[in-house]
């Protein structure tokens, strides 16, 4: 028989480990610049942002219409297979600075 106690210490590392990778990741999150950010867009939007099979191009994309697309997108106004959910994970000041980025990119 396992000892129950040694199952609760287990647990006990497990979580504060688990809570620290998330932690360590929102902060990552917390206060990001929008270059970082915005590698993780470049996964699907392709190579220099410039789109990739049905993933439209972003690179260069006009700054007041990446803001509409986004918020459209955050608040499920905007038809979307997968942008509303990335969307909803961005703030106000993120998609700001995510739209400055790739007007210049
Ligand atoms: C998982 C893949 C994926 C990721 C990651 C991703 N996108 Fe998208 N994006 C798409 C798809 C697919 C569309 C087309 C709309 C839809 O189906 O959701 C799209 C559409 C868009 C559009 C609208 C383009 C247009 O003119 O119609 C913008 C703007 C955009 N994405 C910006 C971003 C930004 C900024 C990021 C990073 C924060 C990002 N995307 C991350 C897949 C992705």
């Amino acid at each position: 028989m396992p000892d129950p106690r040694e199952a609760e210490n287990v647990k006990g590392v497990t979580i504060p480990l688990a809570l620290m990778a998330t932690l360590a990741a929102g902060s990552a999150l917390a206060a990001p610049t929008a270059e970082t950010i915005a590698r993780n867009c470049v996964v699907c939007h392709g190579p220099k942002e410039a789109g990739q099979l049905e993933i439209p191009k972003i690179a260069n994309y006009p700054a007041r219409k990446m803001v509409e697309m986004l918020t459209g997108f955050r608040a499920g106004q905007k038809e979307a297979t997968i942008m509303d959910r990335i969307a909803k994970a961005l703030t106000d000041e993120q998609i700001q600075a995510l739209a400055a980025y790739f007007a210049n990119q």
